[in-house]
């Protein structure tokens, strides 16, 4: 039995601090016994939405670009970690206009009352948020902590823990943060072994 994670990267810098921090996130996955598909949203060519409301009656995008193909595999995943950093108190903006797009999750789970994601699924499906910010101020997460559990339970993948690093100005190089980078291994090999189990318990 196969258990596919998605590590959402929702900083430009692929290499950056909150890059280091997915990849010992993946490890953690990996050596839970998953396979771990990386994307990067800044890679990808997408517009936000438009608002045109198509997904009221279709389960699908009037958009075709880039994004078009996320709406099948956030399907058919088990489980999810996002990482990003902080930008203006929230989500970076190419994030958020990824999380929007799943307006589609959104219309048929709570219009139509025909949820893209079965009730065994949702046994099972659960989201890893990775998060630094550059500043050391109160409330530095909020913003992304509302996004994110939003974005979970739009798309039926329940929050399960999150890792929070804030200060980074100072802190400069995560790698130096030991407790935290093992935090984001632990947490993430925690996560996909308990998703695991309830998979081959539900499926
Ligand atoms: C456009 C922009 C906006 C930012 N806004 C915030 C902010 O509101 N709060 C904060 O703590 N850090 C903010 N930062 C700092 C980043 O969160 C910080 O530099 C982080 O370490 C970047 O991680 P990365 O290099 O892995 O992308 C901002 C950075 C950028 C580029």
């Amino acid at each position: 039995m196969t258990v596919k994670i998605i590590a959402l990267m929702g900083s430009p810098l692929p290499e950056g601090n909150t890059g280091k921090l997915l990849e010992e996130a993946t490890r953690g996955a990996k050596d839970a016994g998953c396979s771990v598909a990386r994307v990067n949203v800044c890679d990808l060519s997408f517009s936000g939405c438009m608002e045109y409301y198509y997904c009221e009656k279709n389960d699908s995008c009037y958009i075709n670009d880039e994004f078009s193909p996320f709406l099948q595999r956030f399907k058919n995943m088990d489980g999810l970690i996002i990482a990003t950093p902080v930008m203006t108190m929230g989500v970076p903006g190419q994030l958020k206009s990824f999380m929007d797009r799943f307006q589609v999750y959104f219309m048929a789970k709570y219009k139509r009352n025909q949820p893209l994601i079965t009730k065994e699924q949702k046994k099972w499906r659960r989201t890893l948020l990775l998060s630094i910010g550059g500043m050391n101020i109160k409330n530095d997460f909020d913003g992304i902590k509302l996004t994110t559990e939003s974005f979970c339970d739009i798309i039926d993948c329940p929050y399960y823990d999150g890792v929070f690093q804030n200060n980074m100005d100072e802190v400069k190089d995560i790698t130096t943060r030991t407790d935290i980078m093992e935090a984001a291994y632990n947490k993430s090999f925690r996560m996909c072994s308990e998703i695991t189990e309830n998979k081959e318990k539900y499926s």
